[in-house]
């Protein structure tokens, strides 16, 4: 059986969870990854109760080892890997402190890398499908999002950069431009204020989301897409 291994899985209702569910929906055997037992093992349970195969690992994206843990825990068979971990972290350069800076990279950027490294080492020789989760912050800077714009670009240039360098040998690499914000649990539960005033036609289904990542998957090797961007009808862009 086919496997996709997804990392940055948080609740049901998130773009992690969604593209477990989607995959699995698709005949994968999935490997829901993040750093809450509880929230992967959810997950899992619910892809199982509709009759498809997962299995819950906690990992974390910026640690080297717990990267390397996971894939080996998803063993042969891999067909799909995907970087789905990021925070937005919002502030203002001169208020920052390193330490702040350092972990928007360390989680946008630098887990991507851990994350590409390991997956493309066990797609070789046979190939297969590597796909980022980037933001509007993927293709611009903006005031207040400095770090995260710095992490996310940094994502984007690497995701470009191993599509380049693994293409040729079969490993296709697409990165995934959601810009705006997602109608999941994230923001209809942490910012119910801000939902509000976007309403749901302001928020980027999930649903539609994961039709993106599914499509740059099926993909023939004959005509590949490196990125796709996914909006609102009435986002601003
Ligand atoms: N939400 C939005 O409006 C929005 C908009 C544009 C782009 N995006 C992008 O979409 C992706 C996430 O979507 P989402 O907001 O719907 O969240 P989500 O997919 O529901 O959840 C992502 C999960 O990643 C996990 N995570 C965070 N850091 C991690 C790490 N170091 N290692 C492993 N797992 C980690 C967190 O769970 P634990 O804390 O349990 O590990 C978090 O719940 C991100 O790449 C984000 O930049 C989101």
């Amino acid at each position: 059986m086919d496997t996709a291994v997804v990392i940055g899985v948080g609740p049901l209702a998130g773009l992690g969870g969604a593209l477990c569910q989607r995959f699995a929906a698709m005949g994968l055997h999935v490997f829901a990854a993040g750093r809450t037992q509880a929230q992967v093992d959810n997950v899992a349970q619910s892809i199982r109760a509709a009759g498809g195969e997962a299995t819950g690992v906690v990992a974390d994206a910026t640690d080297e080892a717990s990267v390397a843990a996971l894939f080996d825990a998803a063993g042969d068979g891999l067909a799909v890997a995907i970087y789905n971990a990021g925070n937005n972290q919002p502030g203002r350069v001169i208020d920052m402190d390193a330490e702040y800076f350092e972990s928007a990279w360390r989680v946008c950027c630098f887990g991507g890398f851990l994350f590409g490294r390991e997956a493309v080492r066990r797609f070789l020789p046979k190939g297969g499908t590597l796909l980022f989760t980037g933001a509007s912050a993927s293709m611009r800077g903006r005031a207040n999002f400095g770090a995260f714009s710095a992490a996310k670009g940094g994502l984007r240039n690497l995701a470009q950069a191993m599509a380049k360098e693994y293409g040729p040998e079969g490993v296709h690499v697409g990165h995934v431009v959601v810009d705006g914000a997602i109608g999941g649990e994230k923001i209809m539960q942490g910012f119910p204020q801000y939902a509000e005033k976007l309403g749901e036609q302001g928020m980027i289904s999930l649903e539609g989301i994961a039709d993106g990542f599914a499509y740059l998957y099926n993909q023939p090797r004959r005509a590949w897409t490196f990125e796709i961007d996914v909006r609102t009808s009435v986002e601003r862009w």
